[in-house]
């Protein structure tokens, strides 16, 4: 028997009403993925693309308005109150703001344990033992333990939220720009110890960011999302190598680092207009008001989103088009290197 994947999203819808009755703003609008355990995947994309919803879909914080998410197979909506509130500690939600997601009246040793002071299940000594054991394995000091969180800088902070997050040892953790409001400086060892406690515990991520250089350093896929929908989705590599979908190109662009690639433009592809409304999106594609590739069939057909490659999903009309000029240039470019080599000895 094939195992289920452990998250599985099928054709998901969440619209939130606006004040104007009839109209309804489609922050997702029909996405279909599934994660694989143990995997880190990245969803990237600009501001207002349904991101967040989501993330908080996929831990069960918000209903679907359609489609659905399953856990391991099971719909958790389908589940009574106290098996939905047991089943929620297996998926675990941080957030950007270190500071807001701790309570400012309890040390960190509090906040951490209580997760486990709300569940009961074991002996208060061996709730603190847990406690003291996880922030010491996220790199919180023991003489931090009964600091309280204004004590703390932002990276520290952050750590704390990540033991606190794991006390009920969960299968996924979906982090919403978790290092977005971090120095830099401190973003790189708050990423390896994800990456750490990924391996130490098994764990399943779903890593929300605008920021292209987070998603590469994580991921083992990556989703691109525009206008509540999925336009591109596959291997991390593959994506920032061989782009298939316009918007990943421009997205890629904007780096100022690019990585060296067979398909990567080298200029920057700079987007005209703003992101239309997700009230009322554009019809069929929703990126052609500002694809430099559209064509007429692009305000009338809306592009499927389909697998080119095992495991490789656009949605453009033109993706097969644009897979087969990678495969041309990626041939052309040792030739051409091989060319210039010659030209030089
Ligand atoms: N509870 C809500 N009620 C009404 N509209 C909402 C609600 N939550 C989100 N939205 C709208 O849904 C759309 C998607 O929002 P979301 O926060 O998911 O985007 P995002 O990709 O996470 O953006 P950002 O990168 O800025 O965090 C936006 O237009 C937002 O205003
Ligand atoms: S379908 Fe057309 S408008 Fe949409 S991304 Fe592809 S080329 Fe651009
Ligand atoms: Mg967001």
């Amino acid at each position: 028997m094939i195992a289920a994947p452990l998250v599985s999203v099928d054709k998901l819808k969440i619209h939130f009403p606006t004040k104007r009755r009839g109209r309804t703003v489609k922050a997702v609008d029909g996405v279909t993925f599934d994660i694989e355990p143990s995997t880190t995947l990245s969803i990237i994309g600009e501001s207002g693309s349904g991101k967040s919803t989501l993330g908080r879909a996929l831990v069960c914080l918000t209903r679907p308005t359609e489609g659905t998410v399953l856990h391991d197979g099971t719909d958790p909506f389908r589940l009574g109150r106290s098996a939905l509130r047991r089943h929620r500690r297996d998926y675990q939600l941080i957030f950007q703001d270190p500071h807001a997601a701790l309570d400012p009246r309890m040390t960190i040793l509090e906040s951490v344990r209580e997760p486990l002071d709300i569940v009961g299940e074991i002996p208060k000594a061996d709730r603190n033992a847990q406690a003291h054991g996880l922030l010491e394995r996220v790199g919180i000091a023991p003489a931090l333990h009964e600091r309280y969180p204004h004590q703390l800088s932002g990276g520290q902070k952050q750590r704390v939220n990540i033991a606190r997050a794991l006390t009920t040892r969960p299968k996924v953790l979906v982090c919403d720009e978790v290092v977005a409001a971090l120095d830099v400086s401190v973003q790189a060892g708050i990423l390896n110890l994800f990456a750490d406690i990924q391996r130490d515990f098994g764990l399943t991520y779903v890593f929300i960011t605008h920021d292209l250089a987070v998603a590469a350093h994580i991921s083992d896929e990556i989703a691109v999302m525009y206008l509540g929908q999925f336009v591109e989705k596959g291997l991390a590599e593959a994506v920032q190598e061989t782009p298939l979908h316009p918007y990943t190109r421009a997205l890629l662009s904007a780096e100022p680092e690019p990585l060296p690639s067979a398909m990567r433009e080298n200029n920057r592809i700079v987007l005209k207009g703003e992101v239309p409304s997700p009230i009322t999106p554009p019809a069929a594609c929703r990126f052609h008001t500002r694809c430099p590739r559209a064509q007429a069939r692009c305000s009338k057909d809306a592009p499927d989103f389909r697998q080119l490659r095992p495991g490789r999903w656009v949605a453009c009309h033109f993706a097969e088009e644009m897979l087969e000029e990678a495969g041309e240039k990626a041939q052309a470019g040792p030739a051409e290197r091989a060319g210039q080599r010659q030209a030089c000895e």
